[in-house]
């Protein structure tokens, strides 16, 4: 890293946006593309999965990323990205998940979507696995309860590696890897209902995700050897609702499943406070010598993660009024006011988060989430079609202000990648009119529109914070 002088950002921080898959590209059923589990959830994680692909679901069209990337690209440019990260939809490359040979017209369109980044400067960062298990995988396997979905998965990282390998630097193995204790089918592909699903199932499919993803760093090792590879994680910080030692304990206790999951991807073994979770749980996992040391041998270079809220946390049953969370809720917080989906805004929350990681891993952070999903209203000004979105510059420069004090306080932050840098398909709700992007799709909830693109306030605010590297910012 750069040095930064108190409240500035380095010279090579790392500017972007962020998007998945499954939210931007639509042709769910093209170029030779198999089913994933988001072609049966049309309606994300409110409700339980369909049967097949249904017409309701958003994600069959989505914002139309797979034939509109190059126009695309060329807008994040124009804002002047540094790093644009996207994900690579497992069932283009392998259409059911657990073939040999991968799908050659989807690994060809990521070549596409590299060229384009490449000719704009824009390095992209991948995620290998953004919560789009292949259908078949959740149908045949469970999903990631079953140990076999680790060679299916480290198969399909060789073939990223050996193919973009020279070209990407900067890897993400499992997006919110922590959140398929919450969300089971979303993010580990398990098909069984949350409510029948062993806490057994649960916790070796969380395992066996571990390994996969060690596995898919020894794989980067060995087949591309410039490239960095990061765990990606759901941050959600706990405050004790009140100063009791038994809160300020369950907060401690609440933080740590999702600590857990940096402290295995960063150490390479399993804490004892998280051994202990698992006794009390009754849950007796089955892990072998070798993956032992595989968690041990390939661990991360650096942390990423996402962070859209802070929650609180009490002893108390009587006292736990339980609110909106990303992905997963928690107890609300007094002092905070929330969006329109009742998500908690706390920009302070990340300048904690990034000196709680990096004082307990000494890893280089990159936070590849934050944003804020708002009702956006698209208006004509001087005969152009725009949002002024004053609400989302407001969240995000409040934000990125408490970035520029992390890095003042000596935190080592990589880059930072708003979330939906482009509006698109909500994860949680499946929704078009919860809109994250510096650029308006013109899409509905219930599917039409032209799906043009409009440059909202935002896009022009973010081009000048960085130009500016930070600087224009308002303290
Ligand atoms: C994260 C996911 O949970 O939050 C994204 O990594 C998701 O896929 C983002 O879109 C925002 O959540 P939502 O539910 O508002 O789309």
């Amino acid at each position: 890293m750069t040095t930064a002088t108190p409240h500035t950002f380095p010279t090579d921080f790392l500017w972007g946006g962020a998007t998945a898959a499954n939210q931007i590209e639509g042709a769910y059923n093209e170029g030779g593309k198999g089913l994933s589990i988001q072609d049966v959830m049309p309606h994300g994680i409110t409700t339980p999965r369909a049967d097949g692909p249904t017409d309701d679901n958003l994600k069959q069209v989505a914002i139309d990323f797979y034939h509109r990337y190059a126009e695309d690209i060329a807008l994040f440019a124009e804002m002047g990205f540094k790093t644009f990260r996207f994900s690579i939809a497992w069932s283009r490359i392998f259409p059911l998940g657990d073939e040999t040979e991968p799908n050659e017209e989807g690994l060809a369109f990521y070549d596409r979507v590299i060229d384009e980044c490449e000719k704009h400067g824009i390095a992209p960062l991948v995620t290998i696995s953004h919560y789009e298990t292949p259908l078949h995988l959740a149908d045949t396997y469970d999903g990631w309860v079953n140990r076999d979905l680790i060679g299916f998965y480290e198969r399909y990282a060789r073939v990223l590696f050996a193919r973009y390998g020279a070209r990407v630097k900067y890897w993400l193995t499992f997006n919110e890897i922590n959140s398929v204790l919450h969300a089971p089918l979303l993010s580990g592909g398990i098909n069984t209902p949350k409510d029948q699903l062993t806490k057994t199932d649960l916790y070796q499919a969380v395992h066996n995700e571990l390994v996969a993803s060690a596995l898919a760093t020894k794989a980067a090792r060995e087949l591309a050897p410039t490239a960095q590879v990061g765990c990606m994680i759901l941050a959600m910080p706990a405050y004790p609702l009140s100063p009791d030692p038994d809160d300020v304990f369950a907060a401690l206790t609440t933080e740590r499943t999702n600590l857990a999951f940096g402290d295995i991807h960063v150490r390479g073994e399993y804490p004892g406070y998280y051994l202990r979770s698992l006794r009390d749980q009754g849950v007796e996992l089955v892990i072998t010598d070798e993956e032992r040391a595989l968690l041990k041998e390939y661990t991360v270079d650096f942390v990423s993660f996402s962070y859209y809220v802070s929650v609180a946390e009490t002893a108390d049953v009587s006292q736990r009024v339980v609110g909106e969370g990303n992905i997963f809720p928690g107890v609300r917080n007094p002092t905070l006011k929330a969006s329109e989906w009742g998500w908690q805004i706390d920009p302070v929350g990340l300048r904690t988060v990034l000196n709680q990681f990096w004082d307990r891993w000494q890893k280089p952070l990159f936070i590849v989430e934050n944003g804020l999903g708002a009702k956006d209203e698209l208006i004509t000004v001087n005969g152009r079609k725009t949002v002024i979105d004053d609400y989302r510059i407001a969240y995000l420069n409040d934000h990125l202000v408490q970035v520029g004090e992390a890095l003042a306080d000596g935190v080592d932050v990589m880059g930072f990648t708003p979330w939906g840098c482009i509006d698109l398909v909500s994860a949680s709700t499946a929704q078009m009119s919860k809109r994250y992007g510096f650029i308006y799709v013109d899409r509905n909830d219930d599917g039409t529109g032209t799906l043009d693109r409009f440059k909202k306030k935002s896009f022009g605010w973010y081009a000048e914070v960085i130009e500016s590297n930070g600087a224009s910012l308002s303290r």
